[in-house]
């Protein structure tokens, strides 16, 4: 791959996590990459093991610009924009509809949804010229009823779904596909194990608590392979459906 043709991607949330490991696996087969969180430090990180590889930009997504900057960093600092990983989200606040607070429960949304939203208008033309590629990072929660307290969390990743498949409708030219990465040993699920017990039904807490204990708890790794080849290489017959990162529909995209 010549410097010309490497993939230039933005991946937000790449301070840590799953949003890391992706970055890492664009990196290693030259990407450049322009990488967003409110932390700098694992960005910094990054940008210095890949000199010329990484832009960074140090923003809270919950304020629309900041998706917007990401955009213009990657035009004016590597010339062109072939695909977005949306992989930034919060699960917090985790409580039921009975007890919810709506304002907290709004700013979940500002990040996990309305920054796509607002990201992605800036970015389309771009990504029409490239024939660009968007990866939208879900959760089982999306569809399933029985992540009890996740209601805030749960919706926002039903409307990414909705989102994808929207986005592949409305622009041919752009492949677009949300995917469950499952569950990851990350910060997240540090947080639901430290600060969310008491607000989920028990069984569920319990069984997050004990694969963390009992060392079972999947690494970031394998969705990160099959996430960072879709947004390089995904197949327009997949454009606007959404899947689990281990389903046999991604298979060919699993091997780094
Ligand atoms: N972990 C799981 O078990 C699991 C399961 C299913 C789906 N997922 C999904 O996988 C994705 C990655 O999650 P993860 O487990 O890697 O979580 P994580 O370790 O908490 O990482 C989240 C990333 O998003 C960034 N972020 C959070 N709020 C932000 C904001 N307001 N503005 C800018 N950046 C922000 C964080 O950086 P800063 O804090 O530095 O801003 C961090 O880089 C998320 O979409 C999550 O919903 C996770």
């Amino acid at each position: 791959m010549t410097a010309s043709d490497a993939p230039v991607v933005i991946v937000t949330g790449a301070s840590r996590g799953l949003g890391y490991t992706i970055a890492e696996k664009l990196l290693a087969i030259s990407a450049k990459v322009v990488i967003v969180a409110r932390s700098e430090a694992g960005m910094a990180k990054l940008a210095e093991q890949y000199p010329g590889h990484v832009e960074y930009v140090t923003g809270d997504l919950g304020d629309y610009e900041t998706g917007v900057k990401a955009v213009q960093t990657a035009i004016n600092k590597f010339g062109s924009l072939s695909g977005i990983v949306f992989n930034a989200a919060v699960i917090s606040p985790v409580s039921t509809i009975a007890t919810t607070d709506i304002e907290a429960f709004k700013k979940l949304f500002d990040v996990n949804f309305f920054s796509i939203i607002t990201t992605l208008k800036a970015a389309i033309p771009y990504l029409r010229e490239s024939k660009g590629k968007v990866v939208l990072v879900s959760s089982e929660a999306s569809y399933e009823s029985h992540f009890y307290g996740w209601e805030a969390y749960g919706s926002s990743k039903a409307c990414v779904n909705h989102l994808a498949a929207t986005l592949a409708g409305e622009e041919p030219d752009i492949f677009a596909i949300s995917v469950d990465p499952g569950v990851m040993d990350s910060a997240m699920q540090q947080e639901i194990r430290e600060q969310h017990g008491t607000q989920m039904k028990g069984a569920h807490h319990e069984y997050l608590v004990k694969i963390k204990e009992d060392g079972t708890i999947p690494s970031t790794e394998p969705p990160a392979i099959v996430i960072s080849n879709l947004v390089v290489k995904g197949p327009m017959e997949l454009s606007g459906t959404y899947y689990a990162f281990n389903s046999p529909a991604l298979s060919p995209y699993s091997t780094a």
